[in-house]
């Protein structure tokens, strides 16, 4: 692995965090603000990257997600939901295993809380449609009754997601998606 990158280091910066000062900070701030758009493009790269896995399902990850996007678009969710539905199986880029919350984490600082349980959970909403193939608890979303989110993650995942493997369903594009996931993703509403 390669040490500093000489590059990319701004001289008035410090080298430690404890000799740091506000000033620099308000710079790195301001620097890092100005790249936002690179959140998007990543995010845009991630989902197409998710075409090369198909891992057995009827139909590619990238369209399974788009596709779960054109029905919650259709259903007339909004920008934030939309966005969520694209990239609620983005965790498979890394690692299907925890997928459900690498990809409600990615989200976290772009939507509102409802959203974030809603893709943080939404494994176990799926549940009822196959897990007592494997012997799990296909009652799994039971523990969540009661939470204000609880019926959008079961319109989310009896509605949009679970029924997304369709090679023959009129799916939307990534360009199409493309404007909303610059749009969501330009506001951090939290670090
Ligand atoms: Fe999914």
């Amino acid at each position: 692995m390669s040490t500093a990158n000489t590059k990319t280091t701004s001289p008035s910066s410090f080298r430690r965090m404890d000799e740091s000062n506000a000033e620099q900070w308000a710079e790195i701030g301001a620097q890092t603000a100005k790249r936002q758009e690179r959140v998007a493009t990543q995010v845009l790269a991630m989902l197409e990257a998710l075409g090369d896995v198909t891992d057995g399902f009827a139909v590619d990850q990238l369209r399974h997600c788009l596709q779960t996007a054109t029905r919650a678009e259709e259903a007339g969710a909004d920008p934030e939901m939309v966005v969520a539905s694209l990239c609620h199986d983005i965790g498979k880029y890394v690692s299907v295993p925890n997928h459900p919350r690498i990809a409600a984490e990615i989200l976290r600082p772009y939507v509102r809380q409802e959203i974030f349980d809603v893709i943080r959970t939404h494994q176990d909403f799926q549940g009822r449609h196959y897990y007592h193939h494997f012997g799990g608890d296909p009652d799994a979303r039971e523990k969540y009754r009661g939470e204000p989110w609880f019926s959008l993650a079961e319109t989310f995942a009896d509605e949009f997601d679970q029924n997304s493997f369709d090679p023959d369903y009129e799916t939307l594009p990534l360009s199409h998606f493309e404007p909303l996931v610059r749009e969501v993703f330009a506001k951090p509403t939290s670090l």
